[in-house]
């Protein structure tokens, strides 16, 4: 298992028009949520931490119980173990099941391990009766929550999900919600979600981190993120008046 990623004064930036320069730490048994305002580097910083995109710049690391890994980028069984849930899923013109199956067959597992780790996870996001369904015919919210069945099927040791939720009805977000609940309650999964919705992040986060402009200012137990906000943006991002 991924025990801890740290990232130490990463640099990504796009021109001259946006940089994300930032250090973080991500611990496993735990669920961190990411907020902040559009265009301030969510979804860059995400790309970076699941080894999507290296950063121009500063140190990632992985640790497991064995070892650090200096070098992620460059190890792809590493990479393995690590999953981006993107906010718009692509998914194949096959069945909802072999949208799920065919991460664990790359991965070359066993078929009836195969068919039994996917009606798990499309029984956790309660996709389970249209698994014979050809996956383009399902609504937004289903392809979305197909999307986080794939990721759970494969049982990732990080998973980072990109706003899971956004345009969801109030019933597709509390199976999505759940789902990752669930996932929490596995143990030391590692889980980092980016959020607009401050009462999911409320209700699934263990830690928050408020991103600003490309720069974490503010990082805090969901508690005292949400009581006693200790940086002035912060508060106002809370109070609504920046987003
Ligand atoms: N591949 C890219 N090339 C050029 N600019 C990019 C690229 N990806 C992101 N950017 C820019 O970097 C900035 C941060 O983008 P990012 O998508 O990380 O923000 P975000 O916090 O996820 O925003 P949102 O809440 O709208 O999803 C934006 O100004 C965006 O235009
Ligand atoms: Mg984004």
């Amino acid at each position: 298992m991924i025990k801890e990623i740290i990232a130490k004064d990463i640099l990504r930036s796009f021109d001259s028009r946006f940089s994300l320069r930032c250090s973080i730490g991500l611990q496993s048994g735990q669920t961190h949520a990411l907020l902040g305002p559009n265009g301030s580097g969510k979804s860059t910083l995400l790309r970076v931490l699941s080894l999507l995109e290296r950063p121009q710049q500063g140190e990632l690391i992985y640790r497991d119980e064995q070892k650090n890994y200096l070098n992620p980028f460059s190890d792809l069984a590493l990479r393995r173990r690590v999953t981006l849930v993107n906010t718009r899923p692509v998914v194949f013109r096959e069945s909802v099941l072999k949208n799920v199956t065919y991460g664990l067959r790359i991965r070359g597992i066993g078929k009836k391990e195969c068919m039994e780790r996917a009606t798990m996870a499309l029984r956790l996001v309660r996709l389970e009766h249209l698994k014979d369904q050809p996956a383009p015919l399902l609504s937004s919210g289903e392809k979305q929550r197909l999307s986080l069945a794939r990721a759970i099927a494969i049982d990732p040791d990080v998973l980072m999900l990109d706003e899971p939720t956004v345009n969801l009805d109030p019933e597709n977000t509390e199976i999505i919600e759940e789902a990752i609940k669930a996932l929490h309650e596995r143990g030391d999964r590692l889980i980092l979600f980016v959020t607009h919705n401050l009462f999911q992040a409320r209700k699934l986060a263990d830690q928050v981190f408020f991103i600003h402009n490309g720069r974490i200012i503010e990082q805090n137990s969901r508690e005292r993120f949400f009581s006693a906000p200790e940086t002035e943006l912060a508060r106002r991002f809370l109070r609504g008046e920046i987003y």
